[in-house]
């Protein structure tokens, strides 16, 4: 049988039990041109509570009663294509359940062979770390010297875009919500400091933390913190708008940032960006960002749940600040 969690309900702020539903329907058959895939491990994302919500967005919303969308990391157990065959390892769009068919075209194949574990596929090499790639280098364009501030700093995005600005040779100095979060920022991945948020002045230490001020803010929280960093810009200072995850919960719209005529007194840019946009360009991402990890210069970890039942209470960490590194579920060994 295949287990599936189904979309049955809307949140409103946070995500609750009711929303979804677990069913078991008969693994289906891959038809012509199509391969069966079997997940092995889901992708966790912020961005899930979005595709929740109904309303215009970057991607249409889950539609009640259908399965939760969700990236995962699959084998072909069965193939009708002569793009694909069995034992293939595949990157794809197959969603919280244990089976799904599939045309090659919606799968992108992993090397099984790179001498990384595969995982990395969907947390480092994977949408997170391409995120991190294409929002830091091609938005954010860190140089030599600047000052680069990074929130969720020791989150899956946050801790990789901060060390692609170290290796660009900026300074970097990241946000997170807790002390054990930035030792990690600071003692491992080499951030040049890092501020707990949860702090009482932590705006203070910011401020602190960047006396030539802000040349690049990449901004995966908005809110206060968006608003914050707002007031300490430079001239030609890049806001990249990855994320708001302050906001997603939110059940009133949060006031825009008061500070925003800093963007034109200091002649700076906003811009958002969907890493979804630079599919065409995910080889060279994942090329150098493996290069980046193979010689040590890019750290990450990975905070596994096992097993798909667990899936509607493992998305909770997101939002309470208690995963360690990305998130995804094991839902059957390779
Ligand atoms: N633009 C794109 O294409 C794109 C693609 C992927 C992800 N994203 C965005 O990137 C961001 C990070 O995603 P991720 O997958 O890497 O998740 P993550 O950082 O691994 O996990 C989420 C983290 O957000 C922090 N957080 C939760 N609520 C918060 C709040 N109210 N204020 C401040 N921090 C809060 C928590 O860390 P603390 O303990 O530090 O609070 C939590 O660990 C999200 O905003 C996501 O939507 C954007």
């Amino acid at each position: 049988m295949n287990r599936q969690i189904k979309l049955v309900q809307r949140p409103t702020g946070n995500i609750s039990d009711d929303c979804f539903e677990r069913v078991e329907v008969p693994i289906p058959e891959p038809g012509d041109g199509e391969a069966l895939v079997r997940t092995l491990y889901l992708s966790l994302d912020p961005a899930m509570r979005g595709w929740m919500n109904e309303g215009d967005s970057y991607i249409a919303p889950v539609e009640l009663g259908d399965v939760m969308r969700g990236g995962t990391l699959g084998t072909v157990v069965a193939s009708n294509c002569a793009e694909l065959g069995e034992g293939d390892i595949v990157f794809g769009g197959n969603g919280w359940q244990d089976y799904a068919v599939a045309r090659p075209k919606h799968l992108q194949k992993v090397p099984a062979d790179s001498g990384l574990p595969l995982s990395n596929y969907l947390s480092v090499l994977g949408i997170t770390g391409l995120t991190a790639y294409f929002g830091m280098l091609d938005v954010g364009k860190p140089q030599p010297g600047e000052t680069v501030v990074v929130s969720t700093a020791a989150g899956a995005v946050g801790s990789v875009a901060g060390q692609i600005a170290a290796i660009q040779g900026s300074r970097v100095v990241g946000l997170a919500g807790s002390d054990d979060k930035c030792t990690w920022c600071t003692e491992e991945l080499g951030f040049d400091a890092c501020i707990n948020y949860k702090t009482e002045d932590w705006k203070d230490q910011l401020r602190a933390a960047c006396p030539d001020k802000v040349d690049v803010y990449f901004d995966n929280v908005g809110g206060d913190m968006l608003n914050t960093v707002l007031g300490m810009n430079k001239v030609g200072a890049r806001f990249v708008i990855c994320g708001a995850i302050s906001q997603y919960n939110a059940t009133e719209r949060t006031p825009g940032p008061s500070n925003y005529i800093r963007l034109l007194t200091k002649r700076s840019t906003m811009q958002g960006f969907v890493v979804l946009d630079y599919a065409q360009r995910y080889p060279e991402g994942i090329r150098q960002l493996a290069a980046w990890v193979m010689a040590g210069k890019i750290k990450h970890r990975e905070d596994i749940v096992d097993g798909l039942d667990n899936a509607p209470q493992a998305i909770h960490k997101l939002f309470d600040g208690s995963n360690a590194g990305k998130l995804m579920v094991r839902v059957s060994d390779a």
